[in-house]
């Protein structure tokens, strides 16, 4: 994190005084405490409170409940530049550092809104349940950015899937009335080994969309996510898109009349996308049932425009292996009636329960470890995690 906000010359950090998740306290001031003694820039920590515990104020240190109390409830709103920096968020590529990828204020949230819109059939009044982390891309999109603009209710979700209990999901659903429920495959199979009473105690008929999101989503997870928690009713939307193209890119569309939707497959270009594959010699790949790398040949709203600090490492990694087109990193194959299906990186990033890992970091990071030379990471293949990076760790999924 030090590194981060120091590339990002950070001047305010927002914390909370410590963390809740899945029944276990996560002491965040203390990490930040450490992170801002490497962190010049920072001037001020704002802590809110999250626990009743009391956590050491240092000179940078701001109460955020009591600052906020001082403040006019009503702010008026800024004009932007529609190409003004809106945020930026840190994901990881296949070398180097983790690449500070900025999106601006009018493309960006006019391509998560539509996305929002019209991939999950999101209609006025309906409650939108995207159980990601905000920190995450698919949190920013689709918690925070894409939902908000259309005036959604959003909901926001914190913990795990299985805190108190695997039945957690689905109460929030029952409770909430939520209409259009967005999660990671990994969740899905974890629960889908606690059977199927915990979501048959729930009712789940306010529910009208499905989306998955993150990793591929194997046959018997969809079927499990579509059978038993939609009762065969709802709509599934496998959507594909990473942190860089800003809003789904690849996805089944419910709202276009006699749309087909398979197991892990039926998804196709939003609008204003338009994939190729490309095969080792740079070429096209023409014709159906053919697999290549996937890139896109068109700029479109939602695509980030840079990397923090370092745009020709923007330009080298995402527009040089395929000139003149946008590589994702990912390899897909493309079926009759235009219908992709993502097979997954084709670089050295490993995906651990939806979360991207450069193994570059990680050797990095294990070779500063005096007693070791040299080091070499790969994943391996994991039944809830997709792929796994240690053999020990326990079967929880971060998601
Ligand atoms: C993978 C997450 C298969 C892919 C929104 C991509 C997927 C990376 C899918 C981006 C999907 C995402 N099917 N693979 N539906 N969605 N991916 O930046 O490898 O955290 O390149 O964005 O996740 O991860 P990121």
């Amino acid at each position: 994190m030090s590194v981060l906000s120091l590339l990002a010359k950070c001047r305010v950090v927002i914390t909370f005084n410590q963390g809740l998740r899945g029944g276990r306290v996560m002491e965040l001031k203390k990490i930040v405490d450490e992170a801002v003694k490497h962190c010049p820039t920072v001037q001020r920590v704002l802590v809110a409170h999250r626990t009743d515990n009391k956590v050491h104020m240092g000179d940078l240190d701001v109460p955020l409940e009591q600052e906020m109390a001082k403040e006019d409830p009503v702010c008026v709103p800024e004009s932007m530049g529609s190409e003004d920096v809106l945020f930026m968020l840190y994901t990881s590529g296949s070398t180097g550092m983790p690449k500070g990828i900025v999106h601006t204020q009018a493309g960006y949230l006019l391509y998560a809104a539509l996305t929002h819109k019209l991939v999950f059939d999101h209609r006025p009044g309906d409650i939108f349940g995207c159980v990601a982390d905000i920190g995450w891309i698919t949190g920013h999109s689709y918690v925070v950015y894409g939902p908000l603009c259309n005036g959604a209710t959003s909901v926001l979700f914190e913990s795990t899937p299985v805190y108190p209990n695997a039945g957690r999901y689905w109460e929030t659903v029952e409770r909430l009335k939520i209409n259009q429920f967005y999660g990671a495959p990994t969740a899905v199979r974890l629960l889908l080994k606690y059977g199927d009473a915990w979501v048959k105690k729930y009712d789940r008929s306010s529910l009208r969309t499905l989306g998955s999101v993150g990793e591929p989503i194997n046959c018997e997870a969809w079927e499990w996510l579509h059978r038993v928690v939609g009762d065969s009713r709802c709509t599934l939307v496998d959507t594909w898109w990473q942190t860089e193209t800003g809003g789904i890119c690849i996805a089944p569309r419910p709202s276009e009349e006699g749309a087909e939707i398979l197991p892990g497959m039926a998804m196709r270009p939003f609008f204003g996308i338009v994939p190729v594959l490309m095969d080792e010699k740079g070429s096209v790949v023409e014709g159906s049932n053919v697999s290549g790398a996937l890139c896109i040949s068109q700029a479109w709203p939602g695509m980030a425009r840079t990397i923090y600090g370092d745009h020709q490492r923007f330009v080298d990694a995402y527009f040089k292996a395929y000139p003149g087109y946008y590589f994702t990193g990912d390899g897909a194959h493309g079926t009759e009636g235009g219908y992709y299906q993502i097979t997954g990186r084709m670089d050295d990033v490993i995906n651990i329960s939806g979360h991207r890992l450069g193994t570059a970091e990680i050797e990095d990071a294990i070779a500063d470890h005096p007693a070791v030379p040299e080091s070499a990471v790969i994943g391996y293949p994991h039944d809830i995690k997709g792929e796994g990076e240690c053999p020990r760790e326990e079967l929880l999924p971060d998601c």
